[in-house]
């Protein structure tokens, strides 16, 4: 039920709609693409997708993004370019009521599919299926990525329809998909900047642990610790700050409760507050003066040094009402899960620029919450967080605010 507001809340925000799917309708079509992805959409072949399993709305999607030419792929835009809406619906249905977890992938459609002619070579490089699951469910704090598991969920099972499955995925699909992200053939804002920043092996490594989280699940992962070092945009960043440190603190702890914290914070982030306090984007009469004089260098800077310190602990007391809507939302008031974006720890997703909230002043972030709910505040890009607050009572936001900063 979660799943389904939390899909009903994005499609509001997006404004797209969806046919309704019919899963018999949905089989009959499906025999058109047996023949590469097998008849319940799991393919021992590992040129082909599995589909069993996915989110039908992340099937459809894909399925419109090969027709419109804005994702390529030569065998796909002709196949989708045949299909309806209706279709898409229909097949998207049938393909995510079906099951990726049998022991044995179905064989698919005798002789249709086409046959790879290429063996599999024996790889130089020996994938680590542990070292990708540290990556996958931890990131890397010193090059600020972000864990894959807050979108696709522990073992690559999302819990968010927008984000796909990824578990008992073929590794060569997996990695195609990362190396298409990274060099941009094939687009979306998020995983592009993520798979920006894996190396090839860590490719590898992410796609030898999606092919089966089983095989590692015993693995226990930890936290490479990294303190990240202070580079040259943060050295002048640091110099810059000294305006800064009479209202945020001079290492971005600001001590006032109305005056956010900006130790830790993600530099992407900081970054685009700066300019839309600057053209007016995000008002605020303080802060549209403090902005107005600072260059796209100053900008970086000072995100890179800010963003670079430690936040100190919050001033928030921990609570049952804040810790449950924050990890699980509340179907009821349409709330998704604030942890999908903002993350269980509260260290937000830094490379997407969706920022922390953990150890924030509580003051500043009820403030925040009611300002989205009114809708003062609106620079949130496709109005998520109006979306996400519109329903929200005073007191949730104050059981919020508390929890968030406890984190
Ligand atoms: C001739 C083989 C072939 C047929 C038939 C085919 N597909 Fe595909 N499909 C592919 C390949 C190859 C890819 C991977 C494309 C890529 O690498 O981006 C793919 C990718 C997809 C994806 C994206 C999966 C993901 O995880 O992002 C969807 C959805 C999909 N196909 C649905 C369908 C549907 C529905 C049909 C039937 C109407 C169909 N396909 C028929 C070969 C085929
Ligand atoms: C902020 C959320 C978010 C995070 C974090 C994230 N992803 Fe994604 N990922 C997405 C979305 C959204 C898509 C679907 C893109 C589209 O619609 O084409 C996606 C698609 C993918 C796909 C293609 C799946 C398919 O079936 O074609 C792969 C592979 C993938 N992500 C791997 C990763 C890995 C590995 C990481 C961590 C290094 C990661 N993602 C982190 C949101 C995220
Ligand atoms: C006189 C006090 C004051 C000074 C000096 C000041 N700020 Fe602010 N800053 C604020 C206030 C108040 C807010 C909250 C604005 C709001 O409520 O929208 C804020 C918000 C911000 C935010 C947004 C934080 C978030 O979590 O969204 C950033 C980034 C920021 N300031 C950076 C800076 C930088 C960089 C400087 C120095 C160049 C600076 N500020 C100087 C008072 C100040
Ligand atoms: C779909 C993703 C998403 C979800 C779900 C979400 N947020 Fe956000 N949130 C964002 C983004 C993105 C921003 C930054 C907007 C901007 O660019 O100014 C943000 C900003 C915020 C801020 C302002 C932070 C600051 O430093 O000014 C607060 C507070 C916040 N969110 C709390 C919550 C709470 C509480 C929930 C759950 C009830 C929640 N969010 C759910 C994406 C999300």
């Amino acid at each position: 039920m979660k799943k389904i507001i939390f899909s009903l809340l994005l499609i509001c925000i997006t404004s797209s709609v969806w046919a309704d799917g019919n899963i018999d309708a949905g089989k009959t079509k499906s025999a058109l693409c047996a023949g590469c992805h097998g008849a319940t959409g799991k393919n021992p072949s590992l040129n082909f997708p599995n589909l069993a399993g996915q989110h039908a709305q992340y099937i459809v999607k894909q399925l419109k993004a090969f027709k419109a030419g804005t994702r390529v792929d030569p065998t796909m835009q002709p196949m989708a370019s045949t299909l309806s809406e209706q279709d898409m619906a229909d097949v998207a249905a049938y393909f995510s009521s079906q099951s990726r977890t049998g022991e044995k992938a179905e064989a698919a459609t005798q002789g249709a599919a086409p046959t790879s002619a290429s063996v599999v070579k024996a790889p130089e490089f020996v994938a680590d299926p542990v070292a990708g699951k540290a990556l996958y469910e931890l990131g890397d704090e010193s090059r600020s990525l972000g864990a894959c598991v807050g979108c696709h969920g522990k073992d690559g099972k999302s819990q968010v329809l927008i984000y796909p499955n990824l578990a008992k995925q073929h590794h060569e699909y997996i990695e195609k998909q990362l190396h298409n992200f990274k060099a941009g053939t094939r687009t979306n804002f998020v995983m592009n900047q993520f798979a920006k920043a894996l190396t090839d092996n860590e490719i590898k490594n992410i796609g030898a642990y999606l092919a089966d989280t089983k095989a590692v699940s015993g693995a226990k992962v930890h936290k490479a610790t990294v303190h990240s070092a202070m580079n040259e945009s943060a050295i002048a960043g640091q110099a810059k700050a000294a305006v800064c440190a009479s209202c945020h603190g001079s290492d971005g702890n600001s001590l006032v409760p109305m005056y956010p914290k900006l130790a830790g914070q993600s530099a992407n982030y900081i970054i685009k507050q700066l300019k839309e306090f600057k053209d007016g984007t995000r008002k605020n009469s303080i802060m549209a003066g403090m902005a107005a004089g600072l260059s796209a260098q100053d900008r970086i800077d000072l995100a890179s040094y800010f963003s670079a310190q430690k936040t100190s602990k919050g001033n928030g007391k921990e609570n049952s009402l804040g810790k449950k809507l924050y990890l699980g939302g509340d179907v009821k008031y349409g709330i998704p899960a604030c942890a999908a974006c903002h993350g269980v720890d509260g260290l937000g997703i830094p490379k997407a620029g969706f920022p922390a909230v953990a150890g924030q002043q509580v003051d500043y972030l009820k403030a925040q919450l009611d300002s989205f709910h009114k809708g003062e505040r609106a620079n949130d890009r496709n109005g998520i967080m109006r979306g996400v607050t519109r329903k929200l009572k005073d007191k949730q936001a104050a059981a919020l605010a508390q929890y968030m900063s406890s984190l």
